[in-house]
This record gives C-alpha cells, structure tokens and sequence, in this order.
C-alpha cells in the first residue's frame, strides 16, 4: 500500500568511528546521497544523515551519525595528558568527554572504520571499541569495516588480519569502497537487519 515518504517503522541510530582519515564521511555520503568526494575536508563537530531500507515488509531509518577522527585530543583524554599536547587542557578534555557521551548516546550500532592501506588505522581499532563499549549497551550491533579496498596495490591489512580481529572481538566484518561504492551497502544494510 502507500505511504508517506517520511513514514517508517523503526528509527535506529547508527555511529561511524575511526581515525581521521579513514573515509567515514565519504562511506556515510554515498550510502545517504550517493556521493563521493576525492578531496573531502575533515569533518568539523558532528553531522548526520540518513537513509530508510526495506526490510520484512518494515520500514527502517537509520540515522548515521559521523565526526571527525579526533585522534589528538582523544590520545590525550586517554592518557590523562601524559603525553601532553598544546592543544591539550582540561578544558579540551572536559568538553571531549561530553561531545563522546551525546555522540553515542542511543546508538544501537556502529561502523568502526580503518583504511586497509595504513596500518597505524588498524592498530587504532581496539581504542575505538575500548570507547566505544565505554559508552554504549553492550548489545550494540558492530561492523568492522576495512575501508578503501579499491586501492589494492596500496593494501597494508590483509583480509585475514581484519577477518580475525573482527572474529576475536565478535564484530561482524566486511571491506569496503565508498570510491567505487563496493559492500558500502551491504555494510549498512547488514547492521540495520541484524539490530532488527
Ligand atoms: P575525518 O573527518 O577527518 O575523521 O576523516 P574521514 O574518516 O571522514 O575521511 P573522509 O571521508 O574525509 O576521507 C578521507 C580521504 O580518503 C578523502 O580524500 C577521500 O576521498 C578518501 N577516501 C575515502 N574513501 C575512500 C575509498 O574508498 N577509496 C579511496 N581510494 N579513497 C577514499
Ligand atoms: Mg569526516
């Protein structure tokens, strides 16, 4: 039967995470736009978007959100500025703390991002599952996503390493390339139906 445009049956928020750098944004335009950009500037505060999927006769809307990597204020948050940077005060850290508390508040999935080509991307993974289990239930459906399989000659994760890391820290997986719009969907889609 009809229905409106705007009308749907289940509203689920969903976070991109990674360091900066990996394609989060560019995953999140072309599963919400179908867009791509090669000179896309580093996300600045937090945006979101979203897309509504079929599935079993429902409607599901996901709202996606996405920010910046934040590396450098998120190292220092973590080692309590041990390792002290001059962007690094407290007053960074206070307000880090509470754009990461709003940013996953309510989400019942994730994207964790790192870019097949650069190592340092992939290490990262485990800090950003250490924050994200911080602050979601523990229920919350993850993908691991090895983004930016398009540059094969570049490849510095293997398949395997990803595969068995995600299998390890029981995240669903899958490759990706927001550039030639490979398993962007699917890694979307699979998160949706399985937090459904
Ligand atoms: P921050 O906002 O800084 O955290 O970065 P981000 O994770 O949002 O990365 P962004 O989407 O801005 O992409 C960074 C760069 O990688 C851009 O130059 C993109 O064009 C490029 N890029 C993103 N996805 C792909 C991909 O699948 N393949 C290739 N070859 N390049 C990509
Ligand atoms: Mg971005």
């Amino acid at each position: 039967g009809y229905r409106a445009e705007d009308d749907y049956d289940y509203l689920f928020k969903v976070v991109l995470i990674g360091d900066s750098g990996v394609g989060k944004s560019n995953l999140l335009s072309r599963f919400t736009r179908n867009e791509f950009s090669l000179e896309s500037k580093s996300t600045i505060g937090v945006e979101f978007a979203t897309r509504s999927l079929n599935v079993d006769a429902k409607v599901i809307k996901a709202q996606i959100w996405d920010t910046a990597g934040q590396e450098r204020i998120w190292w220092c948050w973590q080692s309590r500025c041990a390792a002290v940077s001059n962007s690094c005060d407290s007053k960074r850290k206070s307000e880090y703390r509470a754009i990461t508390s709003a940013y996953y508040r309510g989400a019942v999935g994730a994207l964790l991002v790192y870019d097949v080509t650069r190592h340092s991307t992939f290490e990262s993974t485990e800090r950003w599952l250490n924050e994200l289990r911080d602050h979601t239930d523990p229920n919350i459906v993850v993908m691991l996503v090895g983004n930016k399989s398009d540059l094969r000659h570049l490849v510095a994760v293997s398949t395997e390493d990803g595969k068995s890391f995600a299998e390890r820290e029981s995240l669903y997986f899958m490759e990706t390339s927001a550039l030639e719009a490979t398993n962007v969907d699917n890694a979307f889609a699979e998160v949706l139906t399985q937090i459904y």
